[in-house]
């Protein structure tokens, strides 16, 4: 459970492999300093991920047409999108939309299947009772059988792929930190209890958090030292699955 300092391109693939890779990198979207896309990281990962993992990516939809053509060369296949909601966001231009949104897409092996991807289906608990009577659907929609479909009131409803969470404006650590009930839905979703999640740009290691929240374990990689030593103990700092609090790692370098 640590964030170690350096360059994820490097660092990570000696840790290999992750059951599920979180991805939050710069976008690249902008003129600003902090804002550079980061080359050839996506082959790596790729290289990275266990035969059932996955890797979920945060960005915009300019960031992913720039890497479309990259993605597919890394030997990444398009699994699904989330569109995560802000209660507030960046106006970069006066003439355009307010933008209160950002993408997370899923990625997988494309030598894999998806259904040998690890995938714990989210649900919530507000399902309004009916029955449906499910037809067989066109090939093109995928092969889903004839059958009914029973729900209860209350009862589970697949997870809208649209989720609105706070962003930490106001209390966060790294200026584009990500919300741990966001972080926690991928996390449920994609790697199993007890497996090894690689968070290769760490920031505020808010993963972390989220990783020791939900059990399991963690390693993520930051290039700012002073962040990576923020985000470390935040991380030892946080109660783990259970509740109970961890001596620090006394070998950070090795978290397998
Ligand atoms: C968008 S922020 C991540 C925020 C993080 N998800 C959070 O919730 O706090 C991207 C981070 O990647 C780091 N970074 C940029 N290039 C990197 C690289 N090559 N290897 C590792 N970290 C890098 C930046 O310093 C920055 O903190």
């Amino acid at each position: 459970m640590t964030v170690l300092v350096g360059d994820c391109r490097t660092v990570m693939p000696t840790h290999a492999p992750f059951d599920m890779i979180f991805a939050d990198p710069p976008y690249g979207d902008t003129s600003l300093g902090w804002d550079r896309r980061v080359e050839g990281w996506l082959a790596v990962a790729r290289q990275s991920l266990a035969p059932s993992g996955s890797l979920w990516l945060f960005g915009s939809l300019r960031s992913f047409l720039a890497i479309a053509a990259e993605l597919r060369t890394a030997g990444l296949r398009y699994a699904q999108e989330i569109v995560w909601e802000k209660q507030n966001g960046s106006a970069f231009h006066a003439d355009r939309f307010k933008r209160v949104h950002e993408l997370i897409v899923q990625f997988y092996r494309s030598d894999a299947r998806w259904d040998g991807i690890y995938n714990d289906v989210q649900t919530t608990s507000d399902a309004v009772a009916r029955s449906v009577r499910r037809k067989m659907r066109p090939s093109h929609t995928g092969q889903i059988e004839r059958g009914y479909y029973v729900s209860e009131d209350g009862g589970p409803r697949l997870m809208r792929s649209v989720i609105f969470a706070r962003n930490c404006h106001g209390r966060a650590i790294h200026p584009t930190e990500k919300p741990l009930g966001l972080i926690e839905i991928l996390i449920r979703t994609s790697c199993p209890p007890g497996g090894l999640i690689g968070d290769w740009f760490a920031g505020s290691g808010a993963a972390g958090e989220a990783a020791r929240a939900t059990g399991r374990r963690y390693l993520g990689c930051e290039i700012d030292a002073a962040m990576a030593e923020r985000a470390n103990a935040r991380i030892v700092a946080t109660l783990p699955l259970g509740g109970v609090p961890a001596a620090p790692d006394p070998n950070p370098g090795d978290a397998r």
